[in-house]
């Protein structure tokens, strides 16, 4: 992604997705990461900033061996075939990525050896033996007080393991780490989660066991290849070997690593359910390889299919390839976003998206731009531009883009939209108000009467068409991030060259030539 515009204050920001397990199909909730992610990064350069936006899958581990097994694929194979699936799912949800990262390729496996090796040296790592619970399906191991009728608190079976392990020295790390929450109180979003994270580590922390000796699909231990390491340390290692660690002279390093933790923001999505990873054991992880940290880990809810966990035993996976297929991709990225507050759960329901979708985007938003643009089409094609004034609708979207802005800076996402629609219904008020159908046919009617009349009629059916013409530019801006094709269509229509669009162009420009203006392609449609 490209910086938008020289002359913005410029922050270099780091974005990034969890890297996806390949041995599932994408479902919503891979989907819905993907466009939060998507849509932040956008917004960053749109305000320009300089991003770097990566997403990518994880390979390795004994779930991934298994699953190939089951397919009679050796692994490779296997996960060759499942990661494109969700590198074509990147390009069907319109994901602006930078980088697409697999566990697999060899820059990732460098960058793992690197950091165990510099952890080693450092001191923070010693072969031990392991025995406690682990949970296959979440690839974890969990404390004797977390565990209940055979299952982790996530409802995951454990197993009593015994065997060989490095550990890492977590345990050194629990005063650091509430001293670092304690300095960085926006380190953990929404703040709830925060507080869960530091009651967790405020309860001490145990070392935790860094590698496999039966798991044989993973990143051999330097040194000590009977080991594979544990495949949160190497999947959690994909955000440094994407900048190209240990390469720490290089630019992308310097620009996304190294500036960003200073002076822009490293900003890692994920969903709740991993959380402890990314807040407890990465900082750690950092701290201990004296690595400059993340700046935020956002953490998301899930989604419920009516009202149901989604699972694939319930065999209520929502397919987003599905969906797009059924509607479009626009609304099923404007439904995400508008319809779950980040941070909290969210149902998804057919019914629900197809009122959310109709009423707001094709009737506000849709129909206001539809009617206007026809207008201007049929009566401006002929009058030459004037400079025509500015009035209160145009100050009215100026002002609202502001609060959008800040909201979306604080990743209220619902918020921004509901801007978005704030403007619309201000401008639908408004051409149902001034009603310049009446105008453009008094104009029509009128032809051969007083020209000093047809001139003031022509001037003020301009006039309007001008304001509204110019809030739907605005509108359009802002809808870049969330419906980058639908946004697209109305820029093109008002003929706003695409160096105009980013946010440096949303006051007061006045560049719209009514008479370069055409009818748009249909933007959103209307579901039954
Ligand atoms: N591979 C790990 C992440 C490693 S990151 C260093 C992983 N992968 S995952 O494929 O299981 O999950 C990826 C993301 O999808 C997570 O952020 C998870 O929260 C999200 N979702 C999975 N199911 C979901 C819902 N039902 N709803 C919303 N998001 C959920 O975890």
């Amino acid at each position: 992604m490209t910086k938008a515009n020289r002359s913005f204050p410029c922050g270099n920001f780091y974005v990034t997705t969890p890297i996806y397990y390949v041995n599932d199909k994408p479902h919503i909730g891979h989907a819905y990461t993907s466009i939060v992610t998507d849509v932040f990064a956008r917004f960053l350069a749109l305000d320009g900033n300089n991003v770097k936006f990566t997403t990518g899958t994880d390979e390795h581990g004994q779930k991934i061996l298994c699953s190939a097994e089951k397919n009679n694929i050796s692994p490779k194979e296997f996960v060759d075939r499942n990661s494109n699936f969700f590198l074509s799912l990147m390009e069907a949800l319109n994901i602006n990525y930078s980088d697409f990262i697999r566990t697999t390729e060899s820059r990732h496996k460098r960058a793992v050896q690197y950091l165990w090796q510099e952890l080693e040296k450092k001191g923070f790592i010693y072969l031990g033996k392991y025995s406690g619970w682990y949970a296959e399906r979440d690839e974890a191991f969990y404390a004797e007080s977390e565990i209940s009728e055979g299952k982790a608190s996530t409802g995951a079976p454990v197993v009593w393991m015994e065997e060989e392990s490095y550990f890492f020295k977590l345990s050194a790390f629990t005063e650091k780490l509430l001293d670092f929450y304690k300095e960085n109180p926006e380190f953990i979003q929404p703040k709830g989660k925060f507080n869960e994270v530091v009651s967790f580590v405020k309860t001490g922390l145990k070392d935790l066991s860094v590698s496999r000796s039966n798991v044989t699909w993973g990143i051999p231990v330097p040194g000590n290849e009977k080991h594979t390491i544990y495949v949160w340390l190497d999947a959690l290692t994909n955000y440094l070997s994407s900048t190209g660690y240990p390469d720490i002279n290089g630019t992308q390093y310097k620009d996304f690593w190294q500036r960003a933790n200073k002076s822009g923001k490293i900003l890692h999505f994920i969903g709740k359910d991993i959380l402890r990873f990314h807040a407890v054991y990465w900082p750690a992880f950092l701290m201990a390889a004296e690595l400059p940290l993340p700046t935020q880990i956002m953490a998301h809810g899930w989604w419920t299919n009516n009202g149901e966990k989604i699972s694939k035993s319930l065999g209520n996976i929502i397919d987003p390839l599905a969906l797009i297929g059924q509607y479009d991709l626009d609304s099923l990225r404007y439904f995400l976003l508008k319809e779950m507050p980040f941070g909290n759960d969210g149902n998804f329901c057919e019914e629900s998206f197809k009122k959310r979708v109709n009423a707001e985007l094709a009737n506000n938003i849709g129909n206001l731009v539809q009617r206007t643009l026809i207008l201007i089409v049929n009566n401006c094609e002929n009058s030459a531009l004037k400079e025509a004034k500015l009035d209160e609708l145009p100050a009215y979207a100026y002002e609202i883009f502001q609060k959008y802005k800040e909201n979306i800076y604080q990743f209220k996402f619902q918020e921004a939209l509901e801007n978005i629609q704030e403007i619309g219904r201000k401008a639908n008020e408004y051409i149902d108000l001034k009603a310049p159908w009446k105008l453009a046919k008094t104009n029509k009617t009128n032809n051969k009467g007083n020209k000093e009349d047809l001139a003031e009629t022509n001037s003020t059916l301009n006039s309007i068409l001008f304001n509204l013409a110019e809030s739907i530019r605005v509108i359009g801006i802002m809808l870049q991030p969330f419906v980058p094709q639908a946004a697209a269509k109305i820029l093109d229509a008002l003929n706003i060259p695409s160096e105009a669009r980013s946010f440096l162009y949303t006051k007061g420009n006045n560049e719209i030539a009514l008479k370069l203006i055409k009818a748009p392609l249909p933007i959103f449609k209307k579901y039954l």
